[in-house]
């Protein structure tokens, strides 16, 4: 496939229907995991400009941040810690409008103030976690919930 993406403008529905056609060409045929989530990563952050884009990949019983695209942040996360901890221990989706409500949020930056983490679940377990931030509030919803649920589960793990 061409290697830009095409961004288009319309609402979240009709982003999502632009982008999944375009992972999925980057997908095809690429079995590496760490190339895999980096381009899906860099291709929502490019559609959707959102202040941080990324997954945590569960290694030793513990979350490490994977591909991301973004400020720098928290390399490790325990499970039940944090909205990624929470939505690996609970196994599903979490959106939360106001960062500052969640308890046990954990700040990797200063500036996101909402927030989606959707686990990726292979055989029943959780393998690692999507992870979204955006610096405005309030900006995720059950529409990010279906697509981003939808996109996680088409990268091979
Ligand atoms: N806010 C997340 C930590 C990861 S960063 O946002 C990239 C959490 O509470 O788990």
């Amino acid at each position: 496939m061409a290697e830009d993406l095409n961004i288009i403008t319309g609402n979240k529905t009709e982003q999502y229907r632009s982008l999944i056609p375009q992972i999925k060409g980057l997908l095809e045929g690429e079995t590496d995991l760490v190339a895999n989530l980096a381009n899906v990563a860099a291709a929502l952050k490019e559609q959707f400009g959102w202040l941080w884009v990324g997954f945590y990949v569960v290694k030793n019983n513990e979350l490490v941040v994977g591909p991301f695209q973004g400020p720098v942040a928290c390399t490790r996360i325990k499970k039940g810690k944090g909205v990624c901890g929470t939505s690996w221990a609970e196994a599903k989706t979490i959106i939360v409008p106001d960062v500052e409500k969640f308890p046990g949020h954990i700040a990797c930056s200063s500036l996101s103030r909402s927030e989606i983490v959707v686990p990726v679940i292979r055989h029943h377990e959780v393998v690692a976690v999507f992870d979204a931030d955006s610096a405005e509030p309030d900006q995720f919803d059950t529409t990010d919930q279906r697509f981003l649920e939808e996109i996680v589960n088409l990268i091979p793990f």
